[in-house]
Protein backbone atom coordinates (compact mmCIF):
# COMPACT_ATOMS: atom_id res chain seq x y z
CA UNK A 1 0.00 0.00 0.00
CA UNK A 2 1.34 3.28 -1.66
CA UNK A 3 2.36 5.41 2.12
CA UNK A 4 0.80 8.39 0.54
CA UNK A 5 -2.79 7.22 0.01
CA UNK A 6 -4.11 9.06 2.51
CA UNK A 7 -2.92 12.46 0.69
CA UNK A 8 -4.02 11.70 -2.49
CA UNK A 9 -7.89 11.19 -1.38
CA UNK A 10 -7.73 14.16 1.16
CA UNK A 11 -9.19 16.78 -1.82
CA UNK A 12 -11.59 14.65 -2.44
CA UNK A 13 -13.15 14.67 1.28
CA UNK A 14 -12.91 18.08 1.38
CA UNK A 15 -14.72 19.11 -1.06
CA UNK A 16 -17.16 16.54 -0.32
CA UNK A 17 -17.58 18.89 3.22
CA UNK A 18 -17.21 22.21 1.24
CA UNK A 19 -20.66 21.05 -0.99
CA UNK A 20 -22.59 20.53 2.14
CA UNK A 21 -21.81 24.55 3.50
CA UNK A 22 -23.85 25.19 -0.17
CA UNK A 23 -27.90 25.27 0.40
CA UNK A 24 -28.95 23.71 -2.93
CA UNK A 25 -26.27 21.52 -3.13
CA UNK A 26 -27.06 20.11 0.42
CA UNK A 27 -30.47 20.05 -0.31
CA UNK A 28 -29.41 17.57 -3.48
CA UNK A 29 -27.02 15.53 -1.09
CA UNK A 30 -29.28 15.23 1.51
CA UNK A 31 -31.26 13.24 -1.41
CA UNK A 32 -28.68 11.53 -2.18
CA UNK A 33 -26.66 10.47 1.01
CA UNK A 34 -26.69 6.81 2.37
CA UNK A 35 -26.94 5.30 5.52
CA UNK A 36 -23.42 4.86 7.46
CA UNK A 37 -22.45 1.70 5.87
CA UNK A 38 -23.34 2.27 2.06
CA UNK A 39 -21.11 5.63 2.79
CA UNK A 40 -18.44 3.81 4.11
CA UNK A 41 -18.71 1.60 1.16
CA UNK A 42 -18.40 4.08 -1.81
CA UNK A 43 -15.56 5.97 0.30
CA UNK A 44 -12.64 4.94 -1.53
CA UNK A 45 -10.34 5.57 1.69
CA UNK A 46 -11.97 3.07 3.80
CA UNK A 47 -12.43 0.54 1.50
CA UNK A 48 -10.20 -1.90 3.59
CA UNK A 49 -12.30 -0.97 6.85
CA UNK A 50 -15.69 -1.26 5.20
CA UNK A 51 -14.50 -4.94 4.18
CA UNK A 52 -13.90 -6.04 7.90
CA UNK A 53 -18.06 -4.48 7.90
CA UNK A 54 -18.68 -6.63 5.10
CA UNK A 55 -16.78 -9.70 5.83
CA UNK A 56 -19.01 -10.13 8.60
CA UNK A 57 -21.70 -11.65 5.97
CA UNK A 58 -19.62 -14.31 5.18
CA UNK A 59 -19.84 -14.65 0.74
CA UNK A 60 -23.24 -12.37 0.61
CA UNK A 61 -20.27 -9.59 0.28
CA UNK A 62 -22.44 -7.47 2.84
CA UNK A 63 -22.27 -6.72 6.60
CA UNK A 64 -23.69 -9.11 8.46
CA UNK A 65 -27.65 -8.40 9.92
CA UNK A 66 -25.88 -7.49 13.27
CA UNK A 67 -24.34 -4.54 11.12
CA UNK A 68 -25.89 -4.47 7.98
CA UNK A 69 -29.92 -4.09 9.99
CA UNK A 70 -28.67 -1.78 12.83
CA UNK A 71 -26.87 1.02 11.07
CA UNK A 72 -29.18 1.28 8.45
CA UNK A 73 -31.67 2.08 10.46
CA UNK A 74 -32.95 5.51 9.28
CA UNK A 75 -34.96 5.92 12.98
CA UNK A 76 -31.20 5.83 13.99
CA UNK A 77 -28.33 8.35 14.34
CA UNK A 78 -24.70 7.57 14.72
CA UNK A 79 -21.36 8.30 14.31
CA UNK A 80 -18.42 5.72 13.05
CA UNK A 81 -14.77 6.49 13.54
CA UNK A 82 -13.42 5.08 10.81
CA UNK A 83 -9.91 4.37 10.14
CA UNK A 84 -8.14 5.18 6.21
CA UNK A 85 -6.85 2.72 4.67
CA UNK A 86 -2.96 3.78 5.43
CA UNK A 87 -3.98 2.46 9.21
CA UNK A 88 -3.67 -0.72 8.03
CA UNK A 89 -0.13 -0.18 5.90
CA UNK A 90 1.64 -1.86 8.97
CA UNK A 91 -1.07 -4.89 9.84
CA UNK A 92 0.57 -8.26 9.20
CA UNK A 93 -1.72 -9.53 6.19
CA UNK A 94 -1.66 -13.14 8.19
CA UNK A 95 -3.30 -11.42 11.27
CA UNK A 96 -5.94 -9.74 9.41
CA UNK A 97 -6.62 -12.78 7.54
CA UNK A 98 -7.37 -14.24 11.26
CA UNK A 99 -9.28 -11.38 12.45
CA UNK A 100 -12.08 -11.96 9.03
CA UNK A 101 -12.33 -15.80 9.76
CA UNK A 102 -15.16 -17.56 10.88
CA UNK A 103 -14.08 -18.46 14.71
CA UNK A 104 -13.16 -14.67 15.02
CA UNK A 105 -16.24 -13.68 14.51
CA UNK A 106 -17.31 -12.67 18.19
CA UNK A 107 -14.33 -10.64 18.22
CA UNK A 108 -14.63 -8.85 15.30
CA UNK A 109 -17.83 -8.02 15.70
CA UNK A 110 -17.11 -6.50 19.14
CA UNK A 111 -14.59 -4.62 17.73
CA UNK A 112 -16.26 -3.06 14.97
CA UNK A 113 -19.29 -2.18 17.43
CA UNK A 114 -16.38 0.13 19.32
CA UNK A 115 -16.19 2.26 16.39
CA UNK A 116 -19.29 3.18 16.39
CA UNK A 117 -21.36 5.71 18.72
CA UNK A 118 -24.99 6.00 19.14
CA UNK A 119 -26.07 9.56 17.70
CA UNK A 120 -24.82 11.99 15.41
CA UNK A 121 -21.85 14.17 16.82
CA UNK A 122 -19.98 17.21 16.32
CA UNK A 123 -17.05 17.62 16.65
CA UNK A 124 -17.46 20.20 19.83
CA UNK A 125 -19.83 17.32 21.39
CA UNK A 126 -16.91 15.28 21.09
CA UNK A 127 -14.61 16.88 22.32
CA UNK A 128 -12.41 17.25 25.00
CA UNK A 129 -12.27 13.72 27.16
CA UNK A 130 -16.60 13.42 27.68
CA UNK A 131 -16.61 9.47 28.37
CA UNK A 132 -18.28 8.47 25.20
CA UNK A 133 -19.85 5.23 25.29
CA UNK A 134 -20.09 2.87 22.09
CA UNK A 135 -22.26 1.16 20.85
CA UNK A 136 -19.85 -2.43 21.52
CA UNK A 137 -20.24 -0.80 25.41
CA UNK A 138 -16.44 0.60 25.17
CA UNK A 139 -15.79 3.89 26.38
CA UNK A 140 -13.89 6.82 24.81
CA UNK A 141 -12.00 9.90 25.19
CA UNK A 142 -11.52 12.17 22.49
CA UNK A 143 -8.97 15.64 23.18
CA UNK A 144 -9.51 18.42 21.38
CA UNK A 145 -6.53 17.83 19.55
CA UNK A 146 -8.30 14.91 18.12
CA UNK A 147 -6.59 12.19 19.98
CA UNK A 148 -8.39 9.00 20.86
CA UNK A 149 -8.40 7.21 24.04
CA UNK A 150 -10.48 4.08 25.19
CA UNK A 151 -11.40 3.02 28.24
CA UNK A 152 -9.31 5.56 29.86
CA UNK A 153 -8.71 4.66 34.19
CA UNK A 154 -10.89 1.47 33.78
CA UNK A 155 -8.17 -0.71 34.35
CA UNK A 156 -5.05 -0.64 36.76
CA UNK A 157 -2.29 -1.61 33.43
CA UNK A 158 1.19 -1.72 35.17
CA UNK A 159 2.15 -0.68 31.22
CA UNK A 160 0.88 3.29 30.57
CA UNK A 161 -1.58 3.36 27.65
CA UNK A 162 -1.39 6.17 25.17
CA UNK A 163 -3.53 7.39 23.31
CA UNK A 164 -4.78 4.65 20.01
CA UNK A 165 -5.10 7.07 17.47
CA UNK A 166 -5.90 10.55 15.90
CA UNK A 167 -9.29 12.37 14.20
CA UNK A 168 -7.42 13.11 10.75
CA UNK A 169 -7.52 16.91 9.93
CA UNK A 170 -7.78 18.57 6.82
CA UNK A 171 -5.15 21.91 5.86
CA UNK A 172 -8.17 24.38 7.26
CA UNK A 173 -8.09 22.59 10.23
CA UNK A 174 -11.26 20.85 10.16
CA UNK A 175 -12.35 17.10 10.42
CA UNK A 176 -11.79 15.28 7.74
CA UNK A 177 -16.17 13.61 7.89
CA UNK A 178 -18.42 12.08 5.21
CA UNK A 179 -21.77 12.54 5.92
CA UNK A 180 -24.37 10.12 5.91
CA UNK A 181 -28.06 9.92 5.52
CA UNK A 182 -28.77 9.15 9.42
CA UNK A 183 -25.40 10.09 10.83
CA UNK A 184 -21.70 11.01 9.93
CA UNK A 185 -18.56 9.18 9.36
CA UNK A 186 -14.83 10.75 10.82
CA UNK A 187 -11.68 9.69 9.53
CA UNK A 188 -9.17 8.40 12.07
CA UNK A 189 -5.35 7.31 10.96
CA UNK A 190 -5.28 3.78 13.04
CA UNK A 191 -7.21 1.21 14.80
CA UNK A 192 -8.43 0.85 17.97
CA UNK A 193 -7.90 -1.28 20.59
CA UNK A 194 -10.49 -1.36 23.51
CA UNK A 195 -9.56 -4.67 24.48
CA UNK A 196 -6.08 -3.28 25.52
CA UNK A 197 -7.57 -0.49 27.60
CA UNK A 198 -9.87 -2.88 29.49
CA UNK A 199 -8.06 -5.97 30.38
CA UNK A 200 -4.97 -4.10 30.58
CA UNK A 201 -1.35 -4.58 30.33
CA UNK A 202 1.16 -6.19 32.79
CA UNK A 203 5.15 -4.99 32.74
CA UNK A 204 7.10 -7.43 30.96
CA UNK A 205 9.38 -9.94 33.00
CA UNK A 206 12.54 -12.57 32.50
CA UNK A 207 11.67 -16.27 31.39
CA UNK A 208 8.73 -18.10 31.63
CA UNK A 209 8.53 -19.61 35.10
CA UNK A 210 9.21 -23.64 36.01
CA UNK A 211 6.73 -26.05 35.10
CA UNK A 212 5.05 -28.29 37.61
CA UNK A 213 3.43 -31.76 37.02
CA UNK A 214 0.36 -33.29 38.43
CA UNK A 215 -1.60 -36.35 37.40
CA UNK A 216 -5.37 -35.83 35.78
CA UNK A 217 -6.17 -33.34 33.42
CA UNK A 218 -6.31 -29.52 32.52
CA UNK A 219 -10.23 -29.42 33.78
CA UNK A 220 -9.25 -30.91 36.75
CA UNK A 221 -6.25 -27.89 37.52
CA UNK A 222 -8.92 -25.34 36.41
CA UNK A 223 -11.61 -26.52 39.01
CA UNK A 224 -8.89 -27.23 41.85
CA UNK A 225 -6.43 -24.57 41.87
CA UNK A 226 -6.48 -22.14 44.34
CA UNK A 227 -5.87 -19.14 42.10
CA UNK A 228 -8.35 -19.89 39.50
CA UNK A 229 -11.06 -19.37 41.75
CA UNK A 230 -13.04 -16.83 39.56
CA UNK A 231 -12.32 -18.26 36.02
CA UNK A 232 -13.02 -22.08 37.14
CA UNK A 233 -16.89 -20.81 37.75
CA UNK A 234 -17.53 -18.30 35.46
CA UNK A 235 -16.57 -21.28 32.34
CA UNK A 236 -18.96 -23.86 33.70
CA UNK A 237 -21.83 -21.08 33.52
CA UNK A 238 -20.78 -19.55 30.78
CA UNK A 239 -19.35 -22.42 28.58
CA UNK A 240 -19.47 -25.92 29.90
CA UNK A 241 -18.69 -27.53 26.88
CA UNK A 242 -15.25 -25.83 26.73
CA UNK A 243 -14.91 -27.16 30.66
CA UNK A 244 -15.07 -30.90 28.75
CA UNK A 245 -12.60 -29.91 25.88
CA UNK A 246 -10.40 -29.23 28.83
CA UNK A 247 -10.90 -32.87 30.05
CA UNK A 248 -10.19 -34.88 27.13
CA UNK A 249 -7.40 -36.60 25.57
CA UNK A 250 -6.01 -36.84 22.65
CA UNK A 251 -4.91 -40.18 20.92
CA UNK A 252 -1.83 -38.64 19.51
CA UNK A 253 0.70 -37.96 22.61
CA UNK A 254 2.36 -35.31 20.72
CA UNK A 255 -0.86 -33.04 21.10
CA UNK A 256 -1.21 -33.76 24.62
CA UNK A 257 1.96 -32.50 25.18
CA UNK A 258 1.98 -29.52 22.63
CA UNK A 259 -1.90 -28.54 24.68
CA UNK A 260 -1.63 -25.38 26.48
CA UNK A 261 -4.47 -23.48 28.01
CA UNK A 262 -3.61 -20.14 29.00
CA UNK A 263 -6.19 -19.27 31.70
CA UNK A 264 -6.74 -15.50 33.27
CA UNK A 265 -5.73 -16.21 36.92
CA UNK A 266 -7.71 -14.08 39.69
CA UNK A 267 -5.35 -11.42 39.36
CA UNK A 268 -6.34 -10.81 36.28
CA UNK A 269 -10.66 -10.50 37.03
CA UNK A 270 -8.87 -8.56 40.25
CA UNK A 271 -8.02 -5.57 37.59
CA UNK A 272 -11.38 -5.55 36.03
CA UNK A 273 -13.94 -3.22 36.85
CA UNK A 274 -16.23 -4.64 39.34
CA UNK A 275 -19.45 -4.75 37.50
CA UNK A 276 -17.51 -7.52 34.84
CA UNK A 277 -19.46 -9.89 36.94
CA UNK A 278 -22.69 -9.41 35.55
CA UNK A 279 -21.58 -8.24 32.00
CA UNK A 280 -19.46 -11.28 32.13
CA UNK A 281 -22.80 -13.81 31.92
CA UNK A 282 -25.13 -11.23 30.24
CA UNK A 283 -26.34 -12.95 27.47
CA UNK A 284 -25.23 -9.85 25.23
CA UNK A 285 -21.70 -10.29 26.30
CA UNK A 286 -22.08 -14.13 25.63
CA UNK A 287 -20.20 -14.60 22.72
CA UNK A 288 -17.53 -12.31 22.96
CA UNK A 289 -16.43 -13.73 26.41
CA UNK A 290 -16.32 -17.29 25.39
CA UNK A 291 -14.27 -16.28 22.65
CA UNK A 292 -11.86 -14.63 24.85
CA UNK A 293 -11.69 -17.29 27.38
CA UNK A 294 -10.88 -20.02 24.55
CA UNK A 295 -8.50 -17.65 23.21
CA UNK A 296 -5.70 -19.09 25.28
CA UNK A 297 -6.47 -22.77 24.40
CA UNK A 298 -3.57 -23.67 21.51
CA UNK A 299 -0.53 -25.32 20.96
CA UNK A 300 3.26 -24.36 22.54
CA UNK A 301 6.70 -26.20 21.96
CA UNK A 302 8.88 -25.60 24.37
CA UNK A 303 11.24 -22.32 23.57
CA UNK A 304 8.81 -21.23 20.62
CA UNK A 305 8.37 -17.49 20.67
CA UNK A 306 4.59 -18.44 19.80
CA UNK A 307 1.36 -20.14 21.32
CA UNK A 308 -0.68 -21.08 18.53
CA UNK A 309 -4.30 -20.16 19.21
CA UNK A 310 -6.63 -22.76 18.23
CA UNK A 311 -8.49 -19.42 17.18
CA UNK A 312 -5.73 -19.19 14.16
CA UNK A 313 -4.31 -16.11 16.27
CA UNK A 314 -0.39 -16.11 17.17
CA UNK A 315 -0.26 -14.92 20.84
CA UNK A 316 3.37 -14.04 21.21
CA UNK A 317 5.46 -15.01 24.20
CA UNK A 318 8.10 -13.06 25.23
CA UNK A 319 9.70 -11.77 28.12
CA UNK A 320 7.51 -14.58 30.61
CA UNK A 321 4.61 -12.52 28.62
CA UNK A 322 1.69 -13.96 26.91
CA UNK A 323 0.51 -10.89 24.56
CA UNK A 324 -0.74 -8.39 27.37
CA UNK A 325 -0.49 -11.02 30.13
CA UNK A 326 2.54 -12.04 32.61
CA UNK A 327 2.75 -15.93 32.81
CA UNK A 328 2.60 -16.29 36.56
CA UNK A 329 2.69 -20.31 36.71
CA UNK A 330 2.89 -23.41 34.63
CA UNK A 331 1.70 -26.72 35.75
CA UNK A 332 1.07 -29.58 33.29
CA UNK A 333 -1.64 -32.53 33.75
CA UNK A 334 -1.60 -35.63 31.37
CA UNK A 335 -3.79 -33.78 28.40
CA UNK A 336 -1.96 -30.30 27.95
CA UNK A 337 -0.36 -27.86 30.57
CA UNK A 338 -2.61 -24.72 32.35
CA UNK A 339 -0.57 -20.90 32.29
CA UNK A 340 -1.90 -19.03 34.79
CA UNK A 341 -1.88 -15.51 32.79
CA UNK A 342 -2.45 -12.28 35.00
CA UNK A 343 -4.94 -10.16 32.30
CA UNK A 344 -7.34 -11.37 30.59
CA UNK A 345 -5.46 -12.13 27.01
CA UNK A 346 -5.96 -9.17 24.37
CA UNK A 347 -6.17 -11.07 20.74
CA UNK A 348 -5.35 -7.47 19.46
CA UNK A 349 -1.91 -6.87 21.67
CA UNK A 350 0.44 -5.27 19.30
CA UNK A 351 -1.01 -5.88 16.05
CA UNK A 352 -2.35 -2.32 15.43
CA UNK A 353 1.18 0.05 16.74
C1 LIG B 1 1.95 -16.94 13.04
O1 LIG B 1 3.35 -17.06 12.96
C2 LIG B 1 3.80 -17.79 11.83
C3 LIG B 1 5.30 -17.95 11.93
O2 LIG B 1 5.93 -16.73 12.14
C4 LIG B 1 3.38 -17.06 10.56
O3 LIG B 1 3.79 -17.79 9.43
C5 LIG B 1 1.86 -16.91 10.56
O4 LIG B 1 1.46 -16.17 9.44
C6 LIG B 1 1.40 -16.21 11.83
N1 LIG B 1 -0.06 -16.20 11.86
C7 LIG B 1 -0.77 -15.12 12.19
C8 LIG B 1 -2.23 -15.27 12.18
O5 LIG B 1 -0.26 -14.04 12.48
Amino acid sequence: MAPSSLLIVLPLLTVLDLSTSHPTVNERRQAQLQPILGTAQQTPELSTFYSFFASTGGQSGVPGPALGERFDDPSNQYTLLAPANNAFASISPAFLEALTSVPAYELLLTLLLNYVLPQRLNLDEMTPKTGLEAVGGFMFDIESDGSIQTNEGVTQSAVPIRKQANIVFDQNGRPLTVPASNGIIYIIDKMLDPLITYFGEDAPGQALPPISRQPGTMADILRQHPRLTSLSPLLEQIDPDFVNRLSLYSTDRGVNERTVYLAPSDAAFRVLPSSIAESATSPSNHGANTLLLEFGLGEYVEGSPFVRSGLGFNITIDMGRANNARVQERVCADNGCVWLVGRWLDPLFGAFS
